[in-house]
């Protein structure tokens, strides 16, 4: 049986203020679609698998958003961290949890705060890539063509194949995974043309996930192997606080993709696009004429490529500004150049130390 599970624990710094520890942007709406980041992933998942099959990994203090935001999910599906320990821990939770109820499943573990604009596409790739893994025991990962050299992704260096393969996209055997490289390597990679990006979106079965746990992050795996009898009972609560306590913080990409050596990447083009800052926002959303991205209540004069967020209940005028990020949320207004947000997440810091 097919199993997804989102993670859905991140506080999304990048995106600050509209994206806060209280309120994070996977249950904002951010498209203004009608539906939050979170309700989009769980819809995407409609025809994979049954919506009893889908389980959420997040922080306690999200519980209930997620239980508003897609009730039809029982107690059992929304897993709760005690603390955030990055997102190798909280697959493994999972992982571990779902094998014990059924050591065959085939799972796919998507993050909560992507955008993918070609559903069927999407469904289309997660297919194919469930049908590889019922085949072999292969780790396998979505990989997107890049389009500039970002230093906030995984890279893949992949095997290339001809013809039939890449028309079936049939998984394609991974040489090298590299988290997160500086810049130059990245810029590297692209001119290379040999690398994808790591859409994060990983499917694999129960059995060669924990394999790669027990190989690559053992102290990790005996943690939560040690919870065999303990999921879906009362005493799950406390076992997750004792094994978060104890397991180091990494994620699944330093943590075992990087180190495996059965990874596979299925080439994938669904318009996907991960919702990360204020940027890739304004790239994805509808611009006017003067390239600008609106939402609120705002008069616009001699503005351009800019993108604007303010609440609906107060009126904004902006007179003279190129390139500039301006977003306000709950009790907070930030106003930065669009090419310097990378230093969003040293504002986020600053504010946190002046209370
Ligand atoms: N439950 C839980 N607990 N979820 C978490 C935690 C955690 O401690 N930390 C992060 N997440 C969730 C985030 O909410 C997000 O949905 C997902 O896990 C991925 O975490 P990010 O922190 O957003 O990762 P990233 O964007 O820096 O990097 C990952 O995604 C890139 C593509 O978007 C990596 O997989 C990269 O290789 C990849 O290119
Ligand atoms: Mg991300």
């Amino acid at each position: 049986h097919t199993y997804v599970i989102i993670m859905a624990g991140g506080v999304g710094t990048r995106f600050w203020p509209f994206s806060r520890t209280s309120y994070p942007k996977q249950f904002h709406d951010v498209l203004g679609t009608g539906r939050t980041l979170l309700q989009q992933t769980a819809d995407r998942f409609n025809g994979i698998c049954p919506p009893e099959n889908i389980y959420i990994v997040t922080s306690s203090l999200y519980k209930d958003l997620c239980q508003e935001q897609l009730p039809q999910l029982s107690d059992d599906q929304v897993l709760c961290e005690p603390i955030a320990r990055n997102t190798a821990p909280c697959v493994a939770y999972a992982c571990y949890k779902i094998a014990q109820q059924d050591p065959e499943a085939n799972i796919v573990v998507a993050p909560a705060d992507h955008i993918i604009l070609k559903e069927e596409e999407f469904q289309r790739t997660i297919q194919k890539a469930l049908e590889a893994t019922k085949e072999q025991e292969i780790l396998v990962t979505l990989g997107i063509q890049p389009s500039r050299p970002d230093t906030g992704y995984g890279y893949i260096q992949y095997i290339p194949e001809s013809g039939e393969g890449i028309k079936n996209q049939r998984p394609l055997r991974v040489k090298t995974f590299t988290e997160k490289p500086h810049l130059e390597l990245a810029q590297q990679f692209v001119e290379s043309g040999e690398f994808v990006w790591n859409a994060g979106i990983f499917v694999w079965n129960a059995q060669t996930i924990i394999n790669a746990f027990e190989a690559y992050l053992p102290e990790v795996a005996e943690i939560f192997e040690e919870g065999k009898g303990a999921y879906y009972t009362e005493k799950e609560s406390a076992f997750v606080d004792k094994a978060y306590s104890l397991t180091k913080s990494i994620s699944i990409d330093n943590g075992i993709m990087e180190k495996a050596q059965n990874v596979y990447v299925v080439l994938s083009d669904f318009g996907w696009s991960d919702l990360g800052t204020w940027k890739s926002l304004y790239e994805v959303s509808d611009k006017n004429e003067d390239f600008n991205v609106v939402d609120g209540h705002i008069m616009l004069y001699d503005t351009k490529n800019c993108i604007i967020k303010t609440p609906k209940d107060r009126l904004v005028v902006v007179n003279g500004l190129d390139g500039y990020i301006v977003a306000e949320y709950d009790n907070v207004l930030m106003i930065c150049r669009k090419e310097e947000e990378q230093k969003v997440k040293n504002f986020v810091a600053d504010a946190k130390e002046r209370g």
